[in-house]
């Protein structure tokens, strides 16, 4: 079947063939036919690079140019939904039936927000926790919406990710029953469940387009699934490098996952060492001006510094633990050919497009604590291995598991290559997921008794695979607490959400996070210090991995939890009675002296050496705290106390900046961060009023600033320039911008 052939405008397809694509792959075909872009509900169950987006993308446009309406893309994590927001970009060509261009948007912060401006979008993309929170707030626009798609479905296996978006979905079917949903999956064992949940036909193929060789790894031999073999050149010791020296000589990129961020970074290291000779001077000097790029983009850390290095070599490692615009820069390189061997950890396991002619699978354990090591699933190996050969890059894959023994290749071939991906579960059924989506249920207006909530937990795809009742106790100890802790009133058969309850749902925390606030506000008002909230805020459960104290930093910590007992607003455990406990209090405490010293304005190279984190944490943790203290703000009134409001105002901006109080007014202009905002204060600047009448040229001498930026200063704050300075400035800006665009 051929594009030209579809049911769709005559703009789209035109734009589609534009792109390359003129033929449906099977798969495509196969969910055309089920009469998806009629509107019937589908699950697309199909191996990885098969083009399930593509049909999500037809879907979309019908909705939104045959029928004006609005469509919502869910995808599981940023990094995707960034991916799928470039790629649904070129539709803004077309103009919709009102005489404007169709507008795609993106939304994944900020948790207490309706996001009103969203409304002007046509296709929304959003992560899972992001549109649960939009329903929590009732965002007007989510009534235009007719379709939903919901990339990676096969995630609802996921514990931390799946229970939000069975949640999501079972809540969008409420709302609106004449929504259509499209479910793209890997292909997974039990589709007919999700399908059934989802009243939704199903395709289930074993097609791909590019054909992916899978295989293992012992010494120099790899054995592949069709029972051939392929030797390797022996150009080291080590199989991985050779194998990683066979593509690269062969003219392919190398994507290699590692189980841990420390192992990605170590492997990056070792085969940086052995590829660089083969790189080119002109790819070199490319190279050169990414790694430039890297060192230019966020503050220099040891880490960044390292990055650079590597990229440099052709190399680079990619995880959570590098801050968003470095694995940016590194996603882009390796798209672009330059890097040519990319150590990750599985964030880049889902839905991304990449240039992997070859993917290493390193280590198919995994470490948990508290568990030791156990083997990824199939369904994880299938997800990692389906990045190789992806067809805008290589006309054919291959995916590779590293054995070391006969046995071990026996198994890895038995366990991954021949097996067949898991059935999913619902993860619903845990408390402390489940508090938050019970109280969101009533305080959102999503049902006001005991029987309703049961029915829509019904609705949902542990509903579809156990049944609601083995859910009901945990369901009925949950509305016990929350009523006991004043988040929701019953009377008689009803139950309505109080002012705190329906706050504490929008502003997505955990109903024991407000607890905490609350206990800790109440008891002990008298000496609330920066630590104190900073602490508290670490204490609740939204905060997220806390860190761990180093054995060596145990005595100074200790040390500092005694000279500062009088701070905190929550009981130091006993260090004996209950050692647990008093082991987390005191990474609560390391939290909240790095959140600290963050606003302390330290440097990031400071805090990652101080506190042994790494940027990517440093941020998330930035992040949190910035939340909470949001959320303690907007609580602490609704407790009857006001007095720490000021506090929690400054901290939450200082969190977002990074800076001391003093900054404050400086930060609030354009263009002006921690750094050059310290460095005008120190020059005598303090305030907005003394920049004002600051001479041109002494902004302009001062380091980091420079001519464009003072002219940018001084447009904001106004006052007094002279005739000459002002155009010598304007000169300058302007030669600037023509040495720019040149
Ligand atoms: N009919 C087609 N002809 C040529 N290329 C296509 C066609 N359909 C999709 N593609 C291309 O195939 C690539 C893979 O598509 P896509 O990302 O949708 O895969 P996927 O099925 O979602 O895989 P994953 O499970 O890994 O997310 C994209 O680069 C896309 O542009
Ligand atoms: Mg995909």
């Amino acid at each position: 079947m051929k594009i030209t052939d579809l049911q769709i405008p005559e703009a789209v397809k035109e734009l589609i063939t534009k792109s390359g694509i003129i033929e449906l792959y099977p798969p495509q075909e196969e969910a055309i036919k089920t009469g998806v872009l009629d509107g019937k509900n589908l699950v697309l169950a199909s191996p990885t690079a098969s083009g399930k987006t593509l049909i999500a993308e037809l879907c979309a446009l019908k909705h939104i140019l045959e029928r004006n309406h609005k469509v919502i893309y869910l995808t599981p994590l940023r990094a995707l939904a960034s991916e799928k927001f470039d790629e649904f970009k070129k539709y803004t060509a077309i103009t919709k039936t009102d005489g404007r261009r169709i507008r795609v948007g993106i939304s994944t912060g900020d948790f207490d927000s309706a996001d009103p401006w969203l409304e002007r979008n046509d296709v929304i993309i959003t992560t899972n926790e992001k549109a649960d929170s939009l329903l929590r707030h009732r965002a007007k626009w989510v009534d235009d919406v007719s379709l939903v798609i919901a990339d990676e479905i096969h995630l609802l296996n996921d514990a931390e990710r799946g229970p939000t978006l069975e949640v999501t979905l079972a809540r969008l079917m409420q709302t609106s029953p004449d929504l259509q949903i499209l479910a793209l999956s890997a292909t997974i064992n039990n589709v007919d469940e999700i399908a059934a949940w989802l009243k939704a036909e199903q395709v289930t193929t074993e097609w791909r387009p590019v054909p992916l060789r899978e295989g293992v790894l012992q010494h120099d031999e790899i054995q592949y699934k069709d029972g051939d073999a392929r030797r390797i050149e022996k150009k080291t010791k080590d199989p991985a490098t050779n194998l990683v020296l066979s593509t690269i000589n062969s003219g392919g990129q190398v994507l290699v996952f590692a189980s841990t961020r420390k192992s990605a970074v170590a492997l990056a290291k070792k085969f940086a060492g052995e590829i660089e000779g083969v790189l080119s001077k002109p790819a070199r000097r490319s190279l050169e001006h990414d790694a430039e790029q890297v060192l230019a983009s966020d503050e220099k850390t040891r880490i960044s510094e390292t990055l650079a290095e590597l990229v440099k070599r052709g190399t680079a490692f990619h995880h959570a633990g590098l801050g968003s615009r470095h694995r940016r820069i590194v996603e882009e390189s390796f798209r672009q050919g330059k890097i040519k061997v990319l150590t990750a950890t599985p964030t880049l396991a889902f839905g991304v497009n990449l240039p992997a002619k070859t993917v290493v699978i390193q280590d198919y354990r995994r470490y948990e604590a508290g568990y030791g090591y156990y083997p990824i699933s199939v369904l994880e190996y299938k997800q990692m291995a389906g990045r190789a050969g992806r067809p805008k890059y290589d006309k054919c894959g291959e995916a590779v598991l590293i054995a070391k023994t006969a046995d071990e290749a026996d198994y890895l071939l038995e366990s991954y290559i021949f097996a067949r991906p898991e059935r999913i579960w619902s993860r619903l059924a845990v408390e402390r997921i489940m508090r938050s989506h019970v109280l969101a249920t009533i305080a959102a207006d999503f049902a006001h008794t005991e029987t309703g909530i049961y029915e829509f937990f019904g609705k949902t795809f542990y509903a579809q695979q156990y049944d609601v009742d083995a859910i009901k106790g945990l369901i009925s100890k949950i509305l016990n607490y929350l009523s006991y802790e004043e988040m929701i009133e019953v009377l008689g058969d009803n139950i309505v959400a109080t002012r705190l309850g329906k706050r504490v749902s929008e502003l997505y925390i955990d109903p024991v996070s407000s607890v905490v606030i609350r206990d800790s506000l109440r008891n002990n008002i008298s000496h609330v210090t920066d630590l104190s909230l900073l602490h508290m805020i670490s204490h609740t459960p939204d905060m997220g991995p806390i860190l761990r104290p180093y054995t060596q930093e145990l005595g100074e910590l200790t040390a500092f939890m005694e000279e500062h007992k009088q701070e905190f607003l929550v009981d130091v455990p006993d260090e004996f009675q209950d050692s647990v406990s008093y082991e987390q209090f005191l990474g609560e405490v390391k939290t909240a002296r790095t959140l600290q010293a963050w606003i302390e304005e330290a440097s990031e190279e400071q805090v990652i050496d101080k506190f042994g984190v790494q940027p990517g944490d440093l941020y998330r943790m930035i992040e949190n705290a910035k939340w909470l203290l949001h959320a303690t703000h907007e609580l602490t009134p609704l407790f009857g106390n006001r007095q720490v409001l000021p506090q929690t105002s400054e901290l939450t901006e200082r969190m977002e900046k990074g800076v001391k109080k003093e900054l404050l007014p400086l930060i609030k202009l354009e263009g002006i961060g921690r750094t050059r905002g310290r460095i005008i204060y120190n020059a005598g600047y303090k305030t907005i009023e003394d920049v004002k009448h600051a001479p041109v040229e002494a902004l302009t001498n001062l380091p980091l600033i420079g001519q464009k930026l003072a002219k940018r200063i001084k447009e904001q704050v106004g006052g007094f320039v002279k005739k000459d300075s002002w155009e010598k400035l304007d000169r300058e800006d302007w030669k600037q911008k023509a040495l720019t665009e040149y």
